[in-house]
């Protein structure tokens, strides 16, 4: 029996599991090469990609196509195939800014989405060989290189001065706004990380490891998996505002549950009316 199949996971989890095992391999073979062969280019003034995401994006694409004809796809770099039922989130690279400079610190996150909401995600960070899985109702776990899976479970910390936390920087041309609500919070919790990948944000805040995690400007691949996992370990997630998420592609606030009144009162007043785009 696998060991996803112990866990009580299902089949679907087995393979984003494995899918994301693979574009993981492929990833981790691109990431020591030269710039120029890892042909690092600019999409927008602040977004970077890399032959990398192109060919793992591929690679995950194909392999859902021979697994699941029927499902839908959407992928950061372009996939898009149409369908009224399950559809497959896919960020191939998640923190193509490290990978592109050689940081071995990304992820490969699938999700599948199915009736208005996730039901299962992947989020490996291939430079650690750590894998998170979960599945709506059956919780999230961590496999790691040769040790047992761990039940993820978020942290008890109630207190915004001894809280980690982590945000993001918005693909925005204007980050000026986002930017304000970064002071008053390193002024307020422990500290404050930037670590360039939204997927491992939320993962390690569904391990316990960050605290609370907030970013505006995300998109449904960054986060379709890393929602799902935090809920999963027993997190909370809403919009800044503290309202329930109408859509991925939102401001998100992920905490561990104790935390949330204060980060909402933290961020409430910057929260944007209608969230971009
Ligand atoms: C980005 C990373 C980054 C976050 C950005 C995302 P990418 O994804 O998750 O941490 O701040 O908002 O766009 O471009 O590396 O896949
Ligand atoms: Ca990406
Ligand atoms: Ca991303």
């Amino acid at each position: 029996m696998s060991t996803v199949s112990q866990l009580g996971l299902s089949e679907t989890a087995a393979f984003a599991l494995e899918t994301a095992r693979e574009a993981a391999a492929l990833v981790m073979g691109i990431l020591p090469e030269s710039s120029a062969e890892k042909q690092v280019r600019l999409k927008t003034a602040t977004d970077l990609v890399t032959r990398a995401d192109h060919e793992a994006e591929r690679l995950i694409a194909a392999r859902i196509r021979a697994r699941f004809p029927d499902h839908g796809l959407l992928g950061e770099e372009g996939t898009a195939n149409d369908g009224s039922g399950p559809c497959w989130v896919v960020d191939p690279v998640d923190g193509t800014a490290n990978f592109a400079h050689g940081i071995p610190w990304f992820a490969v996150s699938i999700a599948l989405e199915d009736r208005g909401a996730v039901q299962c995600g992947v989020i490996a960070v291939p430079p650690l060989d750590e894998y998170f899985v979960t599945e709506r109702g059956r919780g999230a776990y961590l496999l790691g290189a040769g040790a047992e899976p761990v039940r993820l479970a978020v942290s008890e910390t109630a207190d915004l001065g001894a809280a980690l936390m982590a945000t993001g920087l918005p693909r925005e041309p204007d980050r000026s706004w986002h930017v304000q609500t970064i002071g008053p919070l390193i002024l307020r919790s422990l500290e404050v990380r930037i670590m360039g990948a939204a997927a491992i944000h939320l993962a390690y805040l569904a391990a316990g490891r960050l605290d609370a995690f907030w970013e505006p400007g995300l998109q449904p691949w960054d986060v379709a998996a890393g929602v799902l996992m935090v809920e999963e370990a027993g997190g909370r997630i809403s919009d800044w505002s503290g309202r329930p998420l109408v859509s991925l592609k939102t401001e998100l606030l992920a905490s561990n549950g104790p935390l949330h009144p204060a980060m909402v009162q933290m961020l409430a007043g910057y929260s944007r009316a209608h969230s971009p785009g």
